[in-house]
């Protein structure tokens, strides 16, 4: 009888034996794949886990809130934000673009299973009139700006397993929407092993394990992991400009937001939008043993989110739209933090629906939640940065993203959302539009980035356009 693979022992020792229990009953091919991805695992963080986040699922302790305070974070000048301050902020951002020290960094790499979209999200197309894909438009505002700054800007996004090839091939197909694809860096993210409720790996096949993307936070690591920190360290990049695939309306390379970072020195800075009612579904910037941190909704007690203060204002009113600046150095130091060490992000637990196998070897597609998932965050960086600073944005110039298939958040929203920006900087600029009682224009008019990718480059452009076009019917400036 042949000896069993070391990695076998390893397994039945950590109490994961069943992973190999149809091992004698596969292809060559499919042992050896088996292998490879029970390598990938770290069983000892697995059990960690699988101890503390599903064997004891720790209930809510609402007296680790006492200390919980709002975080202050930098309101807009018009909102009694310095505008001295903010004009500041813009010079050193620019500077920074101008010397090339940014690069652009989008986390690609999720399921985007609430859209039920079949390809990796940011093919998705979400343009009112030409279609572009998510890709396209992220690529048309870094070039744009590239254009502006007089420098290269490089791109590093990341994928997963599933979606890497296709997300290649797609800006391949697409001749990189005009980027030089030598500036556009793909770098994969790693999995983590869906378990049972009893801590048991579960298996998609016989031959393979249920892995999934380890969550966004999963960027930091993986960022360090595929060499980007070295390469951005050689040419001369340290500051990373991190946006969501699924958000067309971000301004990607926000000048005033990267000069505010520079400004105060921060290793990690965010953007805040206020609620827009005490109920919303967004995680809230929180002070937490003096450090910065978000805190779901799901976490935060309804009571704290409907507190007001005596102007009646919501008292954890800062809203989080995941965009964030990182400083690279901040990254490798938290991609490198050993386990155990505190600067190391915690893994967060996610009851899902996970189609695997059953005690009898057939797969089965549950219809509650049957597992669990691990997913790491990104901005449980944020306690661990230095000076880090939160500055407020308008919604409407910087977050509607596509989540769901329908309603809020979704396709059709993020659509409008783009089209009444466009209406918003035209009447700023004097034109005379029609638009109905929710600011939406009564035609479609869709803003190429390439000739506009925020309120400052399309005045410029728009000043120079003659003659102006009118409005009477659909319209794509370019
Ligand atoms: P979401 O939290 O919206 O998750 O991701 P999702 O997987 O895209 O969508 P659902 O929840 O299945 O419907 C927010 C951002 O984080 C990225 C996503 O690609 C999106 O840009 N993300 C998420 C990753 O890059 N990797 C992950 O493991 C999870």
């Amino acid at each position: 009888m042949a000896a069993l693979h070391p990695l076998i022992h390893v397994y039945r020792d950590a109490g994961q034996g069943h992973v190999f229990e149809y091992f004698d009953t596969l292809t060559e091919a499919e042992q050896r794949q088996l292998l490879l991805e029970a390598s990938e695992i770290d069983l000892e963080e697995l059990k960690v886990l699988s101890e503390t986040l599903v064997l004891q699922k720790k209930a809510l302790d609402t007296n680790s809130f006492e200390q919980l305070k709002p975080a202050p974070f930098e309101s807009l000048p018009q909102k009694g934000g310095s505008a001295k301050l903010w004009a500041l902020a813009r010079e050193v951002g620019e500077d920074a673009l101008k010397a090339g020290r940014v690069a652009a960094f989008t986390v690609a790499g999720g399921q985007g299973t609430r859209l039920g979209f079949d390809g990796p999200k940011g093919t998705f197309e979400v343009t009112a009139i030409k279609k572009k894909s998510l890709f396209q438009v992220f690529a048309e505002k870094i070039k744009a700006a590239a254009k502006d700054y007089g420098k290269v800007i490089h791109w590093f996004i990341m994928t997963s397993q599933q979606n890497d090839k296709q997300t290649i091939s797609f800006f391949q197909e697409h001749d990189y929407f005009g980027l030089d694809f030598e500036r556009v860096h793909f770098f994969k993210q790693g999995r983590m092993p869906a378990v049972n409720f009893e801590g048991k790996i579960l298996l998609e096949s016989k031959s393979s394990i249920a892995l999934s993307p380890d969550g966004h936070g999963g960027s930091l690591r993986a960022l360090e992991r595929s060499g980007a920190l070295n390469f951005m360290q050689k040419n001369g990049i340290d500051t990373l400009s991190y946006f969501q695939v699924d958000n067309p309306l971000v301004r990607c390379i926000d000048p005033v937001f990267i000069g505010w970072h520079l400004l105060r020195k921060s290793e990690m800075s965010s953007k805040m939008v206020p609620k827009a009612y005490a109920e919303e579904k967004v995680g809230h910037f929180c002070i937490q043993n003096d450090k910065l941190c978000v805190v779901e909704y799901s976490d935060l007690p309804m009571e704290f989110q409907k507190q007001r203060s005596e102007a009646g204002e919501l008292k954890y009113i800062a809203g989080s739209i995941a965009i964030h600046i990182l400083d690279r150095e901040f990254i490798r130091k938290m991609a490198k933090a050993d386990k155990g060490a505190l600067a190391v992000l915690p893994f967060h637990r996610a009851d899902k629906k996970i189609t695997c196998l059953d005690c009898s070897g057939n797969i089965v597609t549950p219809t509650k939640p049957n597992g669990v998932k691990f997913e790491l965050f990104v901005f449980d960086a944020l306690p661990f940065a230095a000076n880090p600073v939160v500055i407020e944005t308008e919604r409407s110039e910087d977050f509607s993203p596509v989540k769901n298939a329908e309603g809020l958040d979704s396709p059709k929203t993020c659509k409008e959302d783009q089209m009444r920006q466009a209406a918003r900087w035209l009447k700023e600029l004097g034109e005379t539009l029609q638009v109905d009682s929710a600011g939406l224009p009564l035609v479609n008019i869709e803003i190429s980035p390439l000739f506009g990718y925020d309120f400052f480059s399309f005045k410029k452009r728009w000043s120079k356009l003659k003659p102006k076009p009118s409005f009477s019917k659909d319209l794509y400036l370019t």
